[in-house]
């Protein structure tokens, strides 16, 4: 018997690998104009920018406009924690725009002793406060959706919920493998629920907007965005290796790794940990969560132009395979699990396997695996895949191989 989560239980999606159905993915390499790109520099100069301008178009949205300027205060220098084998250090990410700001806090947690860590960055669900039991981690003020097992019971989160999430973030074993932490809150940057007059949308607005136009982000791309504003201060941290920055997010926050990594080349790679529909499935593969599902479950994740395609799959100019794509040729690694049917594990490899033959053109393997390995038999390499045993999740056997996959790719923190 295989265990679906309850929300999806309430829709009526195809779990039968014979009712699949025949489908056709758009050309990776062939342009707009026709031509079949075969080499690395008709890639980035034509067709990749084609890919991206699409991807932003009719998925995500783009960015509005720039800030002003982004303020940094630290909030605690020179904190330690995991019995001494850590620094903590928090600070806050004020962003401005004319009369408007918006405030995200950063919890690091860095290996003592070294002098540049190479770090892990993501959000958290649900605050800095629930990925570790440390109490002197700052608990978030921003919205939060109601979450009776987390106990945050008024859209706000307090003492409570402290540590909840700490099965996700198994800090001993990443700061044990040399490497660093920086996570922020997903509703700093913009609160995860259809309401366009929070969060960060609002800076860029035009004298009486009220929503982002069809064609401008939405909180997928803005989630990007603020790694990417990350990654601005994390230029000017001495401690941290701005050039060995790997994306790491879960569900919806691997959407967003993949879509930052896509689209900011500064992140040395990406892991997308059961991230599924938009994220790195296939959305013509006719399995699990459809478009037509999340445009109406979480209608403010996608801009407005993706509306459209419910129902519609094989009218989209892209599929996911385009988006990982233009993480190459940095290392990527797609992960699934065996009872997140959800998320279509077969579509979320078969995507890898597709995107491989950008890798290809930069004379990289990309997956090799004909078909998908076995549970718990993770293919690590510049491409890498797993499908491990058990739940949507991501958990310490899943960063077990993310540090594999980090250090076989010579992303690891410098030994002096
Ligand atoms: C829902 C949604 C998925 C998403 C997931 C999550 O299940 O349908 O697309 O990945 O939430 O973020 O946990």
């Amino acid at each position: 018997l295989l265990l679906f989560p309850t929300y999806a239980q309430r829709w009526n999606v195809n779990y039968d690998e014979a009712a699949v159905g025949p489908y056709s993915l758009p050309s990776l390499l062939r342009t707009h104009g026709g031509t079949t790109v075969n080499n690395v520099e008709d890639w980035e100069i034509f067709r990749k920018p084609e890919i991206l301008a699409s991807c932003t178009h009719h998925l995500y949205g783009r960015v509005p406009g720039e800030l002003d300027t982004m303020f940094v205060t630290v909030k605690e220098k020179k904190g330690t924690a995991l019995n001494g084998k850590a620094k903590r250090k928090q600070v806050t990410l004020t962003l401005v725009k004319g009369k408007k700001e918006l405030s995200a806090d950063l919890l690091i947690y860095l290996p003592v002793g070294k002098k540049k860590s190479a770090i892990f960055l993501g959000y958290n669900f649900w605050g800095n406060h629930t990925i570790t039991d440390d109490p002197n981690v700052i608990i978030p003020t921003s919205w939060m959706p109601i979450n009776k097992d987390l106990h945050i019971l008024t859209n706000r989160a307090d003492e409570q919920s402290r540590g909840s999430m700490k099965r996700r973030w198994p800090l001993e074993q990443i700061i044990g493998a040399g490497y660093g932490v920086v996570t922020l809150y997903r509703g700093d940057i913009d609160p995860d629920r259809d309401d366009f007059s929070d969060g960060i949308h609002p800076l860029f607005y035009s004298k009486g907007q009220e929503r982002p136009c069809n064609d401008e982000w939405g909180t997928i791309a803005a989630w990007s965005w603020g790694l990417s504003r990350v990654m601005d201060y994390l230029e000017t941290e001495a401690e941290i290796d701005n050039q060995k920055v790997i994306l790491v997010g879960h569900s919806r926050l691997g959407k967003v790794t993949l879509w930052t990594a896509a689209t900011d080349q500064r992140f040395a790679a990406a892991i997308s940990n059961n991230s599924g529909a938009m994220g790195s499935t296939l959305s013509r593969r006719n399995f699990g969560e459809t478009v037509e599902v999340i445009n109406t479950a979480f209608p403010h994740w996608f801009c407005g132009n993706f509306k459209k395609y419910s129902n519609r799959e094989d009218m989209l100019p892209v599929d996911q395979h385009m988006v990982l794509s233009l993480i190459a040729p940095r290392p990527l690694y797609i992960a699934s699990a065996t009872e997140d049917l959800w998320a279509d594990p077969k579509g979320e490899f078969l995507s890898a396997k597709e995107a491989s033959v950008v890798y290809n053109l930069y004379g990289i393997q990309g997956l090799s695996a004909a078909s998908m390995p076995q549970p718990d038999t993770p293919l690590i390499d510049i491409v890498s895949y797993h499908i491990r045993t058990g739940k949507h999740d991501i958990i310490a056997y899943d960063w077990e191989q993310y540090i594999k996959f980090a250090k076989q790719n010579n992303i690891q923190t410098s030994k002096n």
